[in-house]
Order: structure tokens, then C-alpha cells, then sequence
């Protein structure tokens, strides 16, 4: 009996044992995961030219608006300062020839456009077939429909010596507004 007794206390910690080093094992292959996917979230600007072949109306009505000149509203000194270029400039390319992006460009809103860009996902037919569904695809891409917080990024007073109040609802429909079709 005492026998048993013994050999069964043995057992559970042996258990016990392996189980703690499983459960420290999946929480380090948990930490890798969510580090990953904090890698995968950066999607490469590749710059506005690449949207204007497809999406020719929404340029025309940006470039008429503040934002495609936001650049060309610091001065030389004032470009050079990243604690003035932050919000006037959009980010860089990848690669080598990693350009600066200035002014604020389609993809300061909606995310670089390295991967969503792709014919495969920003697509008219297979868009009319199924809009929801390419949406979809088109966000996990890195596609951001831009809500208040997106454009508060900028549009907050901290350094922002220029800061007038901010209300979304008036001025999302500023940013390029498209004349309806036909
Ligand atoms: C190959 C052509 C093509 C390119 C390049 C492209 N798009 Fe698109 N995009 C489309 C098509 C087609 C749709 C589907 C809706 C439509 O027909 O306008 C779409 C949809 C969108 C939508 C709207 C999603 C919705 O809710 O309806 C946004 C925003 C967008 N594109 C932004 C961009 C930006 C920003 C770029 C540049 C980084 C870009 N697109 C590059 C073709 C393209
Ligand atoms: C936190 C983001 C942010 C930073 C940092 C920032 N700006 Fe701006 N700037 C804006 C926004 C947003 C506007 C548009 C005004 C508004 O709606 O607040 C603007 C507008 C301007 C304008 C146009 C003013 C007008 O009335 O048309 C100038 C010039 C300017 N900023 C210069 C600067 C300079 C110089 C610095 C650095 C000292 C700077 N900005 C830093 C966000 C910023
Ligand atoms: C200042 C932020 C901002 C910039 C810059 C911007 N957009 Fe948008 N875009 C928006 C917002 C906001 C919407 C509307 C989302 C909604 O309806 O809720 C939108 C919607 C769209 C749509 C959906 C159809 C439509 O017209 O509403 C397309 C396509 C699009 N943007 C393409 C572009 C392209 C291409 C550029 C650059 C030439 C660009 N956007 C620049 C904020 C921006
Ligand atoms: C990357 C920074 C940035 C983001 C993100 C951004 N803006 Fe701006 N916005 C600016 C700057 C800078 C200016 C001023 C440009 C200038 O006057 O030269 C400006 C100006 C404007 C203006 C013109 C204001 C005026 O008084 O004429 C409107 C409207 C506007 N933004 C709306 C939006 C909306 C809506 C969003 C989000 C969908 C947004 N912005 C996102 C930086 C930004």
C-alpha cells in the first residue's frame, strides 16, 4: 500500500513537472506569435502615383485640397525639423531607395498600399462580385478606412502650433471629395 502510495506521489509531480515546462513552452510560442504579427502589420508605402492610375477622381479632388500642399507649407528650415515633418509627410518607401513621401498623402490615411494595391484584391470585377469580401481581404492587407482617431493622429494640439479644432463629421468629406457619376 505504502508502495502505491509513493509511486503515485511520484507520478503527479512528474506531471505536474512536465506540464508547467508544456504551458511555459506554449507561452513562449504565444510571445512569438503576437511578435510576428506586430511585424506583419507594417505594410510599405509605395506612394500616391501608384493610386492615381486607378483611382483618378479621388487624386483630382486631393490635390486640390491642403493636404497635397502640406508639405510646401513649411519652410526650408521647417523641413528639416522632424518635429515639424511628422504631420506634413506621409513616410518612406522600402527598399534602397527609400524616398520621403511629402505632404499627406492617400496613404497616411489608408495604410501603406504595398499589398492591398494588388490586382488580386483591389480588383472592379471581382469588387462588384463581391464587395464585403474583398473589403475584407483588402484590410487584412493593410487597406485602413479612416475613422476620427486616424486623422487625430495629426489633428491634435500637441505640436501642432496651427491647431484648429478638429470635427470629423464636417470634414471627412473634405479630403477628396468626388463628384457623383454621371
Ligand atoms: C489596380 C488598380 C488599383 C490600384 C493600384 C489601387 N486601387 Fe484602390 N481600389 C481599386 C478598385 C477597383 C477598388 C474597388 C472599388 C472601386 O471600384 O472603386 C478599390 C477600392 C479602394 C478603396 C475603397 C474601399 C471601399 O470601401 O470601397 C480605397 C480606400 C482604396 N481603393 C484606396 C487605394 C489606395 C490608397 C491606393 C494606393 C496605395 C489604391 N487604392 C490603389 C483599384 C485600385
Ligand atoms: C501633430 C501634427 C503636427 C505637427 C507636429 C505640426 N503640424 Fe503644422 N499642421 C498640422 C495640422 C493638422 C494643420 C492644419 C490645421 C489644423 O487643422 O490643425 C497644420 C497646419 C500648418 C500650417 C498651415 C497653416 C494654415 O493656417 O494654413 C503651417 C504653416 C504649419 N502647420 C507649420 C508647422 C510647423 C512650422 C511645425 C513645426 C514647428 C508644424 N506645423 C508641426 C499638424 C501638425
Ligand atoms: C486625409 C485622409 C485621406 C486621404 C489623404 C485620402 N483619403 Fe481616401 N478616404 C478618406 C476617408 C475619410 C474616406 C471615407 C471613408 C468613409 O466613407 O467612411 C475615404 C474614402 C476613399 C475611397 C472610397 C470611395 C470614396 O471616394 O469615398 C477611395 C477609393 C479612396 N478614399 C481613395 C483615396 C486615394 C486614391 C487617395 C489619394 C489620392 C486618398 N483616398 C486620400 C480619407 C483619406
Ligand atoms: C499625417 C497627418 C495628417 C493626417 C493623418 C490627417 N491630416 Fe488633415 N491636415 C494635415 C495637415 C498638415 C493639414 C494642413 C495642410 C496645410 O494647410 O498646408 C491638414 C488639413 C486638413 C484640412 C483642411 C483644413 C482647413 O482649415 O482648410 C482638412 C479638412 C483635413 N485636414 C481633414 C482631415 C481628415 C478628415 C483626416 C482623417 C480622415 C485627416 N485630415 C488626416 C495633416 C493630417
Amino acid at each position: 500500500m505504502r508502495k502505491i502510495v509513493i509511486l503515485l506521489s511520484v507520478l503527479v509531480a512528474l506531471v505536474a513537472f512536465f506540464s508547467l515546462g508544456l504551458a511555459q513552452d506554449s507561452a513562449k510560442t504565444e510571445a512569438k506569435a503576437a511578435a510576428k504579427e506586430v511585424k506583419e502589420v507594417k505594410h510599405d508605402y509605395v506612394g500616391v502615383t501608384k493610386c492615381k492610375g486607378c483611382h483618378k477622381a479621388q487624386f483630382e479632388a486631393w490635390s486640390e485640397t491642403p493636404h497635397a500642399k502640406a508639405w510646401e507649407a513649411l519652410s526650408a528650415e521647417e523641413q528639416k525639423k522632424p518635429e515639424c515633418a511628422t504631420c506634413h509627410e506621409t513616410g518612406k518607401t522600402a527598399g534602397e531607395t527609400a524616398e520621403m513621401l511629402t505632404g499627406v498623402q492617400c496613404e497616411a490615411c489608408h495604410g501603406g498600399g504595398a499589398d492591398y494595391k494588388s490586382f488580386k484584391i483591389m480588383n472592379k470585377k471581382k469588387w462588384a462580385a463581391d464587395p464585403e469580401g474583398q473589403l475584407k481581404l483588402a484590410q487584412a492587407a493593410g487597406l485602413i478606412i479612416p475613422t476620427a482617431d486616424d486623422c487625430m493622429r495629426c489633428h491634435k494640439k500637441e505640436g501642432n502650433p496651427n491647431f484648429k479644432p478638429f470635427d470629423f463629421e464636417k470634414m471627412k468629406d473634405k479630403v477628396h471629395p468626388v463628384k457623383a457619376e454621371g
